[in-house]
């Protein structure tokens, strides 16, 4: 089939790719011309596993092509997807001039029947405005239809998700846009949800603020934990084995980052308190995970009897392992709030150390974790790479002025770290001292 995806960010791209991947025609729009330039030339904007090799195979076959000008292209797809940016007003609302761009020129530029699909996490009736926006714009006698089909990849499985997705949700009022979308997913078997298209805008916000709230309510448990004695990892294992709970997004932490949790649980709150709702459960979601934050900061500033002239090891910047997202990481606020309290920051991680020097200052960037290390008063993890699990602790203690580990991300087993003579600090759990 042709296709058009216009706005190449995790979404776009990732979409893009696996659509060109299953055998259709796509052509991928941007107005940002030097990150089409890069993507003609096989430079990737974002680092996601396995997307290089599939973007360049799509583009070495034909079936992939980027463009900076998505008016010329409009007329290649038959299904026209928008995956434009919607990021957060000053207000938290979300900004859907991208999105209502997009649509005028889709309007102005089509002079025949195409289904429009909305994919970007947009507020509730987003669908209708789309279509007025059309309606207002078209030439007569052109038909279309407009589709929400929200995406719930995540970021550093984004390829893997979208070719395997647990669901796919299809909104539409129309029983042709339902077919042709139907038939374009046909390759992939997963289950596929058809409904009226608020229900599937509201599907994406639920589902986020959801898992947003079950992060929230282990961090709470961890809390009641770290007062009683109790061990959090234990509970959410616990819990996760009835399956009505499950144990999936029950790993306490520093709280939840990236652009999506933290700008979505903010939208949805207002979008319902512009239907006259006070969404209670999810601001209460948000204010755990910026005391998340805040506890670890205290927890280290305990730790070590202040912070001020100290230096702190790092492990980890961005908001999850496999990205170099840093957007929302809790570890931008937790250096900043600690370099405020006097302390030197030496840093590693594997991907996200160039994005990090946009959006940190002063602060050490090292080569690996052992270079971090040298010489400082304790090491903090603040996002669980796999090759952290990996590590010399032998090495990194002998490095280390104290041994000392505070980990926000609970990657190692208390007793371990006691064997190894580490005073381990973690999230929800006992603080054990060396041997
Ligand atoms: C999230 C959703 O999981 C996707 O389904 C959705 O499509 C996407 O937002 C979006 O709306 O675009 P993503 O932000 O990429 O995906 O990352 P997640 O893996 O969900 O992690 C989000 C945050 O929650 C991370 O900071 C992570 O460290 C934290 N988290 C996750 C926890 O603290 N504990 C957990 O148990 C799970």
């Amino acid at each position: 089939m042709k296709i058009l995806v216009i706005g190449t960010g995790y979404v776009g791209l990732s979409t893009a790719a696996v659509l060109a991947e299953l055998g259709n025609e796509v052509i991928a729009a941007d107005i940002d011309r030097k990150k089409i330039e890069g993507l003609n030339n096989g430079i990737m904007p974002i680092f996601e596993p396995g997307l290089k090799e599939m973007v360049q195979r799509n583009v070495r076959e034909n079936r992939l092509k980027f463009v900076s000008d998505n008016k010329k292209a409009i007329e290649h797809g038959d299904i026209i997807f928008i995956c434009v940016g919607t990021p957060p007003k000053d207000n938290w609302e979300t900004e859907l001039k991208y999105v209502e761009n997009v649509a005028k020129d889709i309007a102005k530029n089509m002079s025949s029947y195409k289904v429009i699909v909305h994919k970007s996490t947009v507020p509730v009736e987003t669908g209708d405005k789309v279509k007025k926006i059309i309606k207002d714009n078209i030439k007569e006698n052109v038909g279309f239809d407009v589709v929400s089909n929200p995406e719930f990849l995540r970021e550093g499985t984004a390829i893997e998700d979208t070719l395997h997705p647990d669901r796919i949700v299809i909104g539409a009022d129309s029983d042709k846009a339902i077919d042709i979308m139907k038939k374009m997913y046909y390759p992939i078997k997963s289950p596929i949800i058809i409904t009226d298209i608020k229900s599937a805008e509201l599907i994406k916000h639920a589902s986020n603020a959801f898992l947003a709230t079950k992060i929230s309510f282990i961090n709470s448990i961890a809390k009641i934990c770290e007062l009683s004695g109790a061990d959090v990892e234990k509970v959410a294992e616990g819990m996760g084995y009835d399956k009505r709970i499950g144990r999936t997004f029950l790993n306490a932490g520093i709280g939840y980052g990236g652009f999506c949790f933290p700008k979505d649980s903010q939208a949805f709150i207002k979008i319902a308190e512009n239907y006259g709702y006070d969404y209670k459960l999810l601001k209460a979601t948000n204010e755990i995970n910026e005391e998340q934050k805040k506890n670890f900061v205290e927890k280290v500033k305990k730790a070590l009897n202040g912070v001020d002239g100290k230096t702190l090891a790092v492990l980890g910047l961005s908001f999850k392992p496999d990205t170099d997202d840093m957007r929302f990481a809790p570890s931008a606020y937790i250096i900043v709030e600690l370099q405020g309290k006097g302390a030197k920051i030496r840093a590693y991680d594997p991907v996200a150390m160039e994005k990090a020097k946009n959006i940190l200052s002063n602060v050490c960037f090292c080569k690996d974790p052992y270079e971090a290390s040298k010489g400082a008063d304790a090491l903090l993890i603040l996002t669980e790479w796999n090759e952290f699990k990996e590590i010399d602790l032998k090495k990194i203690k002998s490095l280390l002025k104290n041994p000392l580990i505070i980990d926000g991300r609970n990657i190692y087993d208390i007793n371990a770290m006691k064997n190894e003579g580490f005073r381990y600090i973690s999230i929800g759990r006992k603080e054990v001292f060396p041997k």
